[in-house]
């Protein structure tokens, strides 16, 4: 999806749905309506009406939806009439259904469904459903029962949809069957009624599943994540959750109503927490006491009169699965029991956030933007060409030049997107050039047309072959760099070349060429050693020389494990990508959280803007349009020791004694305006220690009486490109760390100073939020991604 997703999110996001029809066609469906194989025919009937409403379509010009259709029939065993296709070859297949007769194995059914809808498509990210289509009876469990088969289905990302083939169906059967909740993937489906005798195909059944797999297709695939190595990713991954967890409550109250209209009302707010004992109650009204333990299985009973829905009991201990028995008459409820004494009273809670009026079409956007990986904000490390060497000589052995090889794959893998084709001004591009003995190099050039995406790359570094000869180390870097590097560079890109060796190379070839590299002053040369042989100080050298005698270049390693270790890897990662920019990008519906960030708990946000003229007028008015937005999206707090919510502050520095304080810790909005309207920009030098203590002199702290509210989380956002006189920064730092301050660094341009942004984030590189401009931080994608993180 990778590939797909960089195009996806500049425009249509792409969302393919694979449907799967697992269809029963035992004996206790095929005989169930005379003659013979009726019933079945109806589902087949069924089935095709059911797929010609799986039309592709385009969604508002944002999301493209393609089906594919595929199904097998079953009893004992399986059939697949048909494997995932188009709506009209499905079609065409549906018609081979033969009923099989004999009796009803679901879970092989079921796990021969889920291995068709995912032995193919490891790589792919469709929405997976599953339509079953069966009365729930089995007659056994080779395939380990239903549960287990739906869990595993389930487990590779399938949503199963159970439907009644009729209405003599075992509902205990078809709950397993489906996914949760129930009210979607259940909700009484029923594929053929019958009607004064006749069979009648239930299009209500299709027409309420097609709306539900609509609905979840388009609110974002579930596979659809970003590469599990990307850190920016990992690092919103919580705040997803707990986002997405909020939204579900919505989305399934918008399931039900129409897009665009007003939606049901919103949750009900938080109970509040337990308060003082209250009185002993009087005795009260008795309920129906628990069932008791299920008996012995009786004889089946004969057929009894169709009676009544009986009301609700509690749940026994499930017995043994009996016979299928006739419907008998419904039981008596237990008698009432003894009421319990009165609860203790709770103290008023606070009341719970005001119900929203339904999920909005901005909602749905911004919920497929948070739970698809196709838009999920991207790492870029600028124009750049990385080139392994790789060692495939046979002391390497078969295992070791695998882990090279996922070596390879994971470094890329955290280095984000990769140029979107070969002759691309932007964007990565990697090479790989595996070599053994003379003349026995294999490479994957840079500049290879079919290299166009992370998916190419890897499989074709997958496919790499150990060549398993001799080990001609020094051609291999004169051969990487006459057939990948030197006719392929392009203009203003860096060279980075990663040279993994074991350090053993055939004394025939020539050594002078171990520096072949360092003559060309666009190229850095990584050296990786591993194993024994480096304990030697010639060897160690060797090494040293193929970094081209930088010392801090040199890596030495005891095993090849330790290539795919995860701080090796971060390591690689911050030197091949130093400095990297992260895109969110910009879906066309701009939303608000419903979700009210930063209420549970107390939070003192205190902003330092750096007011060099380095800003610029124009930025220093976004800034304060993006401190203004803050303010309106946090719910401040009710007083000023409440002991929920936001407070904030803000403060701009400049010259050592030039500070001044906008607003210093409130929760009222109308202060925060008026303040924020009459900040002026001081355009000057700036010099970040100061500012610091300053903050923490009259912010955090004044005429020595603590201002920060007990409890409460302090945070400072920084707002610099880091460019700043950072002397004493060490000590301010300390200072902070006494105050227990967590900090966040916002910077925009090109042109920052890492190093300082590093220690103002207290060493967190998540806690750097970078971007070309500062209007990326007032658009959704960042400025959401802001407050979740503060929050
Ligand atoms: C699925 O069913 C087919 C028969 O159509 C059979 O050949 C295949 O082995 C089954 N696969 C699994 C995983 O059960
Ligand atoms: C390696 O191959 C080249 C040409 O194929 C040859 O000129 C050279 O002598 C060979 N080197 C060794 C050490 O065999
Ligand atoms: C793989 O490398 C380890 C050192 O990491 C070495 O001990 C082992 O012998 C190598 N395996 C083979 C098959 O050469
Ligand atoms: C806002 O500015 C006024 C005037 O400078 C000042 O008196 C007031 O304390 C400021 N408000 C806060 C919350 O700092």
């Amino acid at each position: 999806c990778e590939d797909t997703c960089v195009t996806a999110c500049t425009g249509i996001i792409d969302c393919p749905i694979r449907v799967y029809f697992t269809i029963d066609t035992s004996e206790t469906i095929a005989l169930q309506e005379p003659p013979p194989g009726s019933l079945v025919e109806s589902i087949r009937e069924f089935t095709k009406i059911f797929a010609e409403r799986l039309a592709d379509e385009e969604y508002r010009g944002h999301i493209q939806i393609t089906w594919s259709i595929g199904g097998l029939h079953f009893s004992q065993k399986q059939v697949v009439f048909s494997q995932l296709t188009t709506r009209e070859n499905f079609i065409r297949n549906l018609a081979s259904i033969r009923y099989l007769g004999k009796g009803t194995y679901i879970d092989c059914a079921l796990k021969n469904m889920t291995h068709q809808m995912t032995q193919h498509y490891t790589e792919t990210k469709a929405v997976l459903f599953a339509v079953v289509i069966t009365d729930g009876y089995v007659t056994g469990n080779p395939c380990s029962g239903i549960k287990v088969m739906a869990e595993k289905a389930r487990d590779q990302g399938i949503q199963i949809f159970s439907v009644a083939a009729s209405k003599e169906i075992d509902e205990f059967g078809m709950r397993e069957i489906a996914n949760s909740p129930y009210e979607l993937f259940r909700d009484d489906y029923i594929a053929v009624e019958i009607v004064d005798g006749k069979p009648r195909l239930s299009t209500k059944t299709i027409d309420r599943i097609v709306k539900a797999m609509g609905k979840i297709g388009r609110i974002g695939a579930p596979g659809c994540k970003g590469d599990p190595g990307d850190k920016v990713s990992r690092a919103f991954n919580i705040y997803l959750y707990v986002f997405i967890l909020f939204l579900f409550e919505f989305y399934l109250l918008w399931l039900q109503g129409t897009t665009g209209d007003p939606g049901d009302s919103g949750p009900r707010g938080d109970i509040g927490p337990l308060g003082p004992k209250g009185d002993r109650g009087r005795q009260g009204f008795s309920y129906p006491g628990s069932r008791g333990p299920p008996g012995d299985r009786g004889a089946p009973g004969r057929r009894g009169p169709r009676g009544s829905r009986g009301d609700c009991g509690a749940k026994g201990e499930s017995g043994n699965k009996g016979q299928p028995g006739a419907p008998g008459e419904p039981g008596q409820s237990g008698p009432p029991g003894e009421r319990g004494p009165r609860g203790e009273r709770g103290p008023d809670g606070d009341p719970g956030p005001a119900g929203d009026s339904g999920l909005t079409e901005c909602d749905v956007m911004s919920y497929i933007r948070e739970t698809c990986g196709c838009c999920d904000c991207e790492k870029h490390c600028g124009a750049m060409d990385i080139v392994f060497v790789i060692d495939s000589s046979e002391s390497v052995g078969l295992t070791n030049f695998t882990l090279e090889k996922n070596f390879v794959i994971n470094t890329i893998n955290r280095l984000g997107s990769m140029a979107p084709e070969p002759t691309s001004t932007t964007g990565t591009r990697v090479g790989v050039v595996q070599y053994s003995h003379n003349g026995t190099f294999e490479s994957i050039r840079l500049d290879d047309p079919n290299i166009n995406s992370m998916t190419a790359f890897k499989t074709a570094v997958k496919n790499l072959r150990w060549i398993a000869g001799g080990t001609f180390t020094p051609s291999a870097l004169k051969y990487a760099y006459d057939n990948l590097i030197r006719d392929s560079k392009r203009a203003r890109s860096k060279v980075s070349v990663v040279v993994v060796t074991d350090g053993r190379f055939d004394p025939r070839d020539d050594d002078n060429q171990l520096t072949y590299l360092c003559n060309d002053p666009a190229v850095v040369v990584n050296a990786i050693g591993i194993g024994d042989m480096f304990d030697t100080r010639h060897d160690s050298e060797t090494l040293v020389s193929i970094a081209c005698n930088k010392k801090d270049r040199a890596t030495e390693m005891r095993r090849y494990s330790d290539l795919v270790a995860d701080e090796f890897l971060e390591k690689m990662e911050t030197v091949l990508c130093p400095d990297p920019v992260i895109k969110c990008p910009d879906l066309p519906c701009t939303s608000e959280l419903d979700s009210a960030p930063c209420v549970a708990r107390p939070v003192d946000l205190v902003f330092l803007l750096d007011g060099s003229e380095r800003l610029g007028e124009r930025n220093f008015l976004l800034v304060r349009e993006f401190v203004q937005k803050v303010a309106d999206r946090l719910v401040l707090a009710r007083t000023r020791t409440d002991r929920e919510r936001a407070r904030l502050a803000l403060m701009e520095f400049g010259k050592e004694s030039e500070n001044r304080v906008a607003f210093s810790l409130t929760h009222d909005p109308v202060q925060i305006v008026n303040n924020l309207t009459a900040l002026r920009y001081l355009d000057s030098s700036s010099s970040v220690a100061p500012g610091i203590i300053h903050a923490i002199n009259n912010i955090l702290v004044r005429e020595s009486a603590r201002q920060t509210r007990p409890n409460a989380e302090i945070s400072f956002v920084f707002i610099t490109d880091g460019v700043t006189n950072s002397d004493n920064l060490d000590e301010a730092i300390s200072a902070m760390r006494r105050y227990e301050v967590v900090s966040t660094v916002i910077a925009t341009g090109s042109d920052v100073d890492q190093e300082v942004l590093t220690k103002l984030a207290m060493g967190d590189q998540h806690a750097i939020f970078k971007a070309e401009k500062f209007s990326d931080f007032l658009r959704s994608g960042m400025f959401d991604r802001f407050i979740q993180w503060v929050c």
